[in-house]
Protein backbone atom coordinates (compact mmCIF):
# COMPACT_ATOMS: atom_id res chain seq x y z
CA UNK A 1 0.00 0.00 0.00
CA UNK A 2 1.50 3.37 -0.79
CA UNK A 3 1.39 4.47 2.60
CA UNK A 4 4.92 5.28 3.39
CA UNK A 5 5.36 8.89 4.36
CA UNK A 6 1.42 9.96 4.96
CA UNK A 7 1.61 13.66 6.26
CA UNK A 8 -1.67 15.89 6.38
CA UNK A 9 -1.14 19.50 6.50
CA UNK A 10 -3.81 21.60 7.69
CA UNK A 11 -2.83 24.72 6.58
CA UNK A 12 -6.06 27.36 7.63
CA UNK A 13 -7.34 27.61 11.18
CA UNK A 14 -10.56 25.91 11.53
CA UNK A 15 -13.93 28.54 11.85
CA UNK A 16 -14.68 28.56 15.71
CA UNK A 17 -17.96 27.30 15.81
CA UNK A 18 -16.52 24.09 13.97
CA UNK A 19 -17.83 21.99 16.29
CA UNK A 20 -21.73 22.76 15.68
CA UNK A 21 -21.62 21.91 12.08
CA UNK A 22 -24.37 19.77 10.44
CA UNK A 23 -22.90 17.15 8.22
CA UNK A 24 -25.18 15.20 6.01
CA UNK A 25 -24.46 11.67 5.92
CA UNK A 26 -24.81 9.51 3.22
CA UNK A 27 -26.25 6.99 4.72
CA UNK A 28 -25.59 3.53 2.42
CA UNK A 29 -23.57 3.21 -0.82
CA UNK A 30 -25.90 2.24 -3.31
CA UNK A 31 -26.03 -1.89 -4.24
CA UNK A 32 -25.13 -1.11 -7.82
CA UNK A 33 -21.50 0.66 -8.01
CA UNK A 34 -20.63 -1.14 -11.23
CA UNK A 35 -22.57 0.76 -13.71
CA UNK A 36 -20.49 3.45 -15.76
CA UNK A 37 -21.88 6.34 -16.15
CA UNK A 38 -20.76 9.98 -16.52
CA UNK A 39 -23.21 13.08 -16.00
CA UNK A 40 -21.64 16.33 -17.18
CA UNK A 41 -23.93 19.78 -17.90
CA UNK A 42 -22.61 21.88 -20.09
CA UNK A 43 -24.26 24.63 -21.74
CA UNK A 44 -24.01 24.25 -25.90
CA UNK A 45 -25.59 27.61 -26.89
CA UNK A 46 -27.10 30.50 -24.77
CA UNK A 47 -29.66 28.50 -23.28
CA UNK A 48 -29.14 25.04 -23.72
CA UNK A 49 -27.51 22.46 -21.84
CA UNK A 50 -25.94 19.02 -22.80
CA UNK A 51 -26.16 16.60 -20.33
CA UNK A 52 -24.02 12.76 -20.48
CA UNK A 53 -25.83 9.73 -18.67
CA UNK A 54 -23.22 7.25 -19.79
CA UNK A 55 -22.61 7.78 -23.45
CA UNK A 56 -26.35 8.96 -23.22
CA UNK A 57 -26.27 13.25 -24.43
CA UNK A 58 -29.55 14.24 -23.46
CA UNK A 59 -30.37 17.87 -24.43
CA UNK A 60 -32.29 20.73 -21.62
CA UNK A 61 -33.43 24.12 -21.02
CA UNK A 62 -30.90 26.31 -18.78
CA UNK A 63 -32.66 28.60 -16.96
CA UNK A 64 -29.24 29.68 -15.16
CA UNK A 65 -28.74 33.44 -16.19
CA UNK A 66 -24.75 32.83 -15.80
CA UNK A 67 -24.79 30.36 -18.88
CA UNK A 68 -21.61 30.05 -19.94
CA UNK A 69 -19.42 27.45 -18.89
CA UNK A 70 -15.90 28.60 -20.14
CA UNK A 71 -16.50 31.84 -17.87
CA UNK A 72 -17.90 29.64 -15.17
CA UNK A 73 -14.54 27.63 -15.40
CA UNK A 74 -12.10 30.57 -15.78
CA UNK A 75 -13.67 32.09 -13.04
CA UNK A 76 -13.27 28.91 -10.60
CA UNK A 77 -9.55 28.41 -11.11
CA UNK A 78 -9.07 32.12 -10.46
CA UNK A 79 -10.51 31.45 -7.16
CA UNK A 80 -9.24 28.45 -6.06
CA UNK A 81 -5.46 30.45 -7.64
CA UNK A 82 -6.63 33.22 -5.34
CA UNK A 83 -7.46 30.32 -2.36
CA UNK A 84 -3.95 28.19 -2.53
CA UNK A 85 -2.03 31.17 -4.55
CA UNK A 86 -0.37 27.99 -6.10
CA UNK A 87 -1.64 25.96 -9.09
CA UNK A 88 -0.48 23.06 -7.55
CA UNK A 89 0.45 21.11 -4.18
CA UNK A 90 3.28 18.30 -5.65
CA UNK A 91 6.64 18.58 -5.23
CA UNK A 92 6.86 19.49 -8.85
CA UNK A 93 8.51 23.10 -8.93
CA UNK A 94 12.25 21.82 -9.83
CA UNK A 95 11.17 19.63 -12.65
CA UNK A 96 8.43 21.81 -14.05
CA UNK A 97 10.92 24.55 -14.60
CA UNK A 98 14.26 22.83 -15.42
CA UNK A 99 13.00 19.80 -17.26
CA UNK A 100 11.07 19.12 -20.53
CA UNK A 101 8.53 17.37 -18.21
CA UNK A 102 5.11 16.06 -19.63
CA UNK A 103 1.98 16.98 -17.52
CA UNK A 104 -1.69 16.18 -18.25
CA UNK A 105 -4.45 17.92 -16.82
CA UNK A 106 -7.87 16.04 -16.68
CA UNK A 107 -11.27 16.70 -17.17
CA UNK A 108 -9.35 20.59 -18.42
CA UNK A 109 -12.60 22.30 -19.42
CA UNK A 110 -11.56 25.38 -20.45
CA UNK A 111 -8.08 24.68 -20.09
CA UNK A 112 -7.67 27.41 -17.62
CA UNK A 113 -5.45 25.88 -15.40
CA UNK A 114 -3.28 24.55 -18.25
CA UNK A 115 -2.82 28.16 -20.03
CA UNK A 116 -2.01 29.77 -16.51
CA UNK A 117 0.51 27.01 -15.48
CA UNK A 118 2.18 26.32 -19.15
CA UNK A 119 3.09 29.83 -19.38
CA UNK A 120 4.55 29.85 -16.33
CA UNK A 121 6.63 26.54 -17.20
CA UNK A 122 7.81 27.56 -20.80
CA UNK A 123 9.97 23.73 -21.14
CA UNK A 124 7.28 21.44 -19.98
CA UNK A 125 4.82 20.33 -22.37
CA UNK A 126 1.16 20.33 -21.39
CA UNK A 127 -1.49 18.19 -22.32
CA UNK A 128 -5.35 18.77 -21.34
CA UNK A 129 -7.72 16.26 -22.50
CA UNK A 130 -11.83 16.65 -21.85
CA UNK A 131 -15.09 14.91 -23.54
CA UNK A 132 -16.50 18.58 -24.84
CA UNK A 133 -14.28 20.70 -26.90
CA UNK A 134 -14.61 23.65 -24.33
CA UNK A 135 -10.83 24.46 -24.27
CA UNK A 136 -9.05 26.83 -27.03
CA UNK A 137 -8.91 25.45 -30.51
CA UNK A 138 -6.21 27.59 -32.29
CA UNK A 139 -4.67 30.30 -29.84
CA UNK A 140 -2.48 28.89 -27.43
CA UNK A 141 1.04 28.99 -25.77
CA UNK A 142 2.85 26.31 -28.21
CA UNK A 143 3.66 23.86 -25.34
CA UNK A 144 0.01 23.01 -25.26
CA UNK A 145 -1.90 20.07 -26.76
CA UNK A 146 -5.60 19.99 -26.04
CA UNK A 147 -7.48 16.71 -27.31
CA UNK A 148 -11.42 15.68 -26.72
CA UNK A 149 -10.81 12.15 -25.22
CA UNK A 150 -13.67 10.40 -22.85
CA UNK A 151 -11.69 9.12 -19.82
CA UNK A 152 -14.39 6.45 -18.82
CA UNK A 153 -12.22 4.62 -21.82
CA UNK A 154 -9.02 3.28 -22.18
CA UNK A 155 -6.85 7.01 -22.50
CA UNK A 156 -4.74 6.98 -25.81
CA UNK A 157 -1.45 7.35 -24.01
CA UNK A 158 1.06 4.66 -23.75
CA UNK A 159 1.94 3.18 -20.51
CA UNK A 160 4.83 6.04 -18.13
CA UNK A 161 4.05 9.03 -20.35
CA UNK A 162 3.56 11.87 -17.81
CA UNK A 163 5.36 13.56 -15.29
CA UNK A 164 2.59 14.79 -13.69
CA UNK A 165 -0.87 14.38 -13.71
CA UNK A 166 -3.46 16.53 -12.52
CA UNK A 167 -7.02 16.39 -12.27
CA UNK A 168 -9.65 18.79 -10.69
CA UNK A 169 -13.47 18.74 -9.69
CA UNK A 170 -14.30 15.71 -11.34
CA UNK A 171 -16.59 14.79 -8.14
CA UNK A 172 -20.01 15.43 -10.66
CA UNK A 173 -18.43 13.48 -13.20
CA UNK A 174 -17.69 9.88 -12.16
CA UNK A 175 -19.84 7.35 -10.38
CA UNK A 176 -18.30 5.13 -7.32
CA UNK A 177 -16.57 2.20 -10.05
CA UNK A 178 -16.21 4.83 -12.56
CA UNK A 179 -13.50 6.91 -9.96
CA UNK A 180 -11.53 3.82 -9.72
CA UNK A 181 -11.22 2.82 -13.34
CA UNK A 182 -10.24 6.15 -13.77
CA UNK A 183 -7.20 5.93 -11.25
CA UNK A 184 -5.78 3.05 -12.86
CA UNK A 185 -5.60 4.69 -16.10
CA UNK A 186 -4.13 7.84 -14.84
CA UNK A 187 -1.14 5.86 -12.76
CA UNK A 188 -0.63 3.59 -15.64
CA UNK A 189 0.31 6.71 -17.86
CA UNK A 190 2.13 8.14 -14.96
CA UNK A 191 5.80 7.63 -15.55
CA UNK A 192 7.31 5.83 -12.32
CA UNK A 193 8.44 8.82 -10.10
CA UNK A 194 6.09 10.90 -11.37
CA UNK A 195 3.36 12.74 -9.47
CA UNK A 196 -0.61 12.62 -9.70
CA UNK A 197 -2.87 15.19 -7.94
CA UNK A 198 -6.66 15.42 -7.12
CA UNK A 199 -8.31 18.73 -5.87
CA UNK A 200 -11.93 17.81 -4.66
CA UNK A 201 -14.27 20.01 -2.52
CA UNK A 202 -16.21 17.94 0.29
CA UNK A 203 -19.65 19.84 -0.86
CA UNK A 204 -20.39 19.74 3.40
CA UNK A 205 -21.81 22.99 3.84
CA UNK A 206 -20.56 23.78 7.80
CA UNK A 207 -23.13 25.77 9.67
CA UNK A 208 -25.55 25.58 6.64
CA UNK A 209 -28.99 26.44 7.81
CA UNK A 210 -32.17 24.01 7.65
CA UNK A 211 -33.25 25.26 3.88
CA UNK A 212 -29.48 24.60 2.52
CA UNK A 213 -29.48 21.16 4.14
CA UNK A 214 -32.46 19.84 2.66
CA UNK A 215 -31.75 21.09 -0.56
CA UNK A 216 -28.08 19.50 -0.23
CA UNK A 217 -29.36 16.12 1.02
CA UNK A 218 -32.07 15.74 -1.47
CA UNK A 219 -29.74 16.96 -4.46
CA UNK A 220 -26.68 14.47 -3.19
CA UNK A 221 -29.25 11.64 -2.45
CA UNK A 222 -30.90 12.29 -5.94
CA UNK A 223 -27.52 11.78 -7.69
CA UNK A 224 -26.82 8.81 -5.99
CA UNK A 225 -29.91 6.97 -6.69
CA UNK A 226 -30.06 7.69 -10.05
CA UNK A 227 -26.62 7.76 -11.63
CA UNK A 228 -24.47 6.27 -8.70
CA UNK A 229 -22.43 9.74 -8.58
CA UNK A 230 -21.55 11.45 -4.81
CA UNK A 231 -20.93 14.64 -5.66
CA UNK A 232 -18.99 14.29 -2.14
CA UNK A 233 -15.81 12.97 -4.02
CA UNK A 234 -13.46 13.99 -1.69
CA UNK A 235 -12.79 11.11 0.83
CA UNK A 236 -13.53 8.79 -2.47
CA UNK A 237 -10.39 10.43 -4.08
CA UNK A 238 -8.27 10.16 -1.06
CA UNK A 239 -9.49 6.04 -0.09
CA UNK A 240 -8.83 5.25 -4.20
CA UNK A 241 -5.51 7.12 -4.30
CA UNK A 242 -4.29 5.61 -0.70
CA UNK A 243 -5.59 2.54 -1.98
CA UNK A 244 -3.70 2.42 -5.32
CA UNK A 245 -0.40 -0.03 -4.85
CA UNK A 246 1.51 1.32 -7.36
CA UNK A 247 1.71 4.90 -5.00
CA UNK A 248 3.36 5.83 -2.28
CA UNK A 249 4.24 9.37 -0.49
CA UNK A 250 0.12 10.20 0.03
CA UNK A 251 -0.14 13.31 1.10
CA UNK A 252 -2.90 16.04 1.36
CA UNK A 253 -3.70 19.98 2.21
CA UNK A 254 -6.75 21.28 2.62
CA UNK A 255 -8.57 24.99 2.76
CA UNK A 256 -11.79 26.32 4.02
CA UNK A 257 -13.41 28.22 2.16
CA UNK A 258 -15.83 31.41 2.82
CA UNK A 259 -19.41 30.87 0.98
CA UNK A 260 -21.41 34.63 0.94
CA UNK A 261 -19.81 37.71 0.31
CA UNK A 262 -18.87 38.18 3.89
CA UNK A 263 -15.74 36.01 2.59
CA UNK A 264 -14.65 38.77 0.03
CA UNK A 265 -14.69 38.18 -3.64
CA UNK A 266 -13.68 34.04 -3.35
CA UNK A 267 -16.64 33.71 -0.87
CA UNK A 268 -18.82 35.96 -3.19
CA UNK A 269 -17.38 33.70 -6.26
CA UNK A 270 -17.75 30.30 -4.65
CA UNK A 271 -21.27 30.64 -3.34
CA UNK A 272 -22.36 31.97 -6.91
CA UNK A 273 -20.42 28.77 -8.76
CA UNK A 274 -22.53 26.46 -6.04
CA UNK A 275 -25.88 28.59 -6.80
CA UNK A 276 -24.97 27.75 -10.92
CA UNK A 277 -23.86 23.84 -9.93
CA UNK A 278 -27.11 23.41 -8.13
CA UNK A 279 -29.31 24.73 -10.55
CA UNK A 280 -27.37 23.46 -13.30
CA UNK A 281 -28.35 20.02 -11.61
CA UNK A 282 -31.85 20.46 -12.16
CA UNK A 283 -32.36 18.20 -15.57
CA UNK A 284 -30.63 15.39 -13.99
CA UNK A 285 -32.83 15.36 -10.85
CA UNK A 286 -35.52 15.71 -12.46
CA UNK A 287 -36.25 18.65 -10.32
CA UNK A 288 -36.44 16.52 -7.83
CA UNK A 289 -40.24 16.18 -9.03
CA UNK A 290 -41.69 19.32 -7.60
CA UNK A 291 -41.43 21.53 -11.01
CA UNK A 292 -38.95 23.67 -12.42
CA UNK A 293 -39.66 26.86 -10.84
CA UNK A 294 -40.29 25.44 -7.21
CA UNK A 295 -36.86 23.72 -8.06
CA UNK A 296 -35.26 27.30 -8.81
CA UNK A 297 -37.49 29.05 -5.82
CA UNK A 298 -35.66 26.10 -3.56
CA UNK A 299 -32.18 26.92 -4.12
CA UNK A 300 -32.30 31.09 -4.08
CA UNK A 301 -33.94 30.35 -1.01
CA UNK A 302 -31.19 27.96 0.52
CA UNK A 303 -28.94 30.43 -1.15
CA UNK A 304 -30.21 33.68 0.74
CA UNK A 305 -29.95 31.30 3.67
CA UNK A 306 -25.97 31.18 2.98
CA UNK A 307 -25.06 34.58 2.16
CA UNK A 308 -27.12 35.94 5.36
CA UNK A 309 -26.13 33.17 7.87
CA UNK A 310 -22.24 34.73 7.31
CA UNK A 311 -20.58 31.55 8.75
CA UNK A 312 -20.64 29.30 5.98
CA UNK A 313 -18.08 26.99 4.64
CA UNK A 314 -16.79 24.18 2.70
CA UNK A 315 -13.47 22.75 2.50
CA UNK A 316 -11.19 22.47 -0.87
CA UNK A 317 -8.43 19.25 -0.63
CA UNK A 318 -5.41 18.61 -2.43
CA UNK A 319 -4.45 15.36 -2.58
CA UNK A 320 -1.20 14.00 -4.11
CA UNK A 321 0.95 11.11 -4.61
CA UNK A 322 4.10 9.42 -6.21
CA UNK A 323 3.92 6.43 -8.50
CA UNK A 324 6.43 4.00 -6.91
CA UNK A 325 9.77 2.23 -9.13
CA UNK A 326 12.22 5.76 -8.95
C1 LIG B 1 -16.45 20.67 -13.10
S1 LIG B 1 -15.61 20.69 -14.61
C2 LIG B 1 -13.92 20.88 -14.05
C3 LIG B 1 -13.05 21.54 -15.06
C4 LIG B 1 -11.60 21.78 -14.63
N1 LIG B 1 -10.95 20.56 -14.22
C5 LIG B 1 -11.50 22.82 -13.54
O1 LIG B 1 -11.00 22.51 -12.47
O2 LIG B 1 -11.92 23.94 -13.76
C6 LIG B 1 -15.61 18.98 -15.09
C7 LIG B 1 -15.06 18.78 -16.47
O3 LIG B 1 -14.95 17.38 -16.69
C8 LIG B 1 -15.32 17.09 -18.01
N2 LIG B 1 -15.72 15.68 -18.08
C9 LIG B 1 -16.79 15.11 -17.50
N3 LIG B 1 -16.85 13.80 -17.79
C10 LIG B 1 -15.78 13.53 -18.56
C11 LIG B 1 -15.30 12.37 -19.19
N4 LIG B 1 -15.93 11.21 -19.08
N5 LIG B 1 -14.16 12.45 -19.92
C12 LIG B 1 -13.50 13.63 -20.04
N6 LIG B 1 -13.93 14.78 -19.48
C13 LIG B 1 -15.05 14.74 -18.74
C14 LIG B 1 -16.45 18.08 -18.28
O4 LIG B 1 -16.67 18.30 -19.66
C15 LIG B 1 -15.94 19.34 -17.56
O5 LIG B 1 -15.20 20.15 -18.40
Amino acid sequence: MGRAHSKSTQVQAMPRDRYNQKFTQIQALPRDCYKQKCLISSPCSSNTTITYVGDTKMYGKNEVQRNDECDRLHMVHFSMRDLWKTNFSSPIEDLLTNKRAKVLDVGCGGGTWILDTSLKYPKSEFFGIDILPLFPQCIKPSNVTFSQCNILKRLPYDDNVFDYIHMRFMGSSLTFSAWEFVIKELVRVLKSGGYIEICEVDHIWMNEGPRAGKLRAKVIRELIRRYNICIMASSLARRILRGNDQLTDFHQEKRMVPMGSWGGKLGEVFLENAKWGVKNLKNAVDSLGVGDVRYDAMVDSAINEIEFKKNVFDTVHRFWAKKIGK
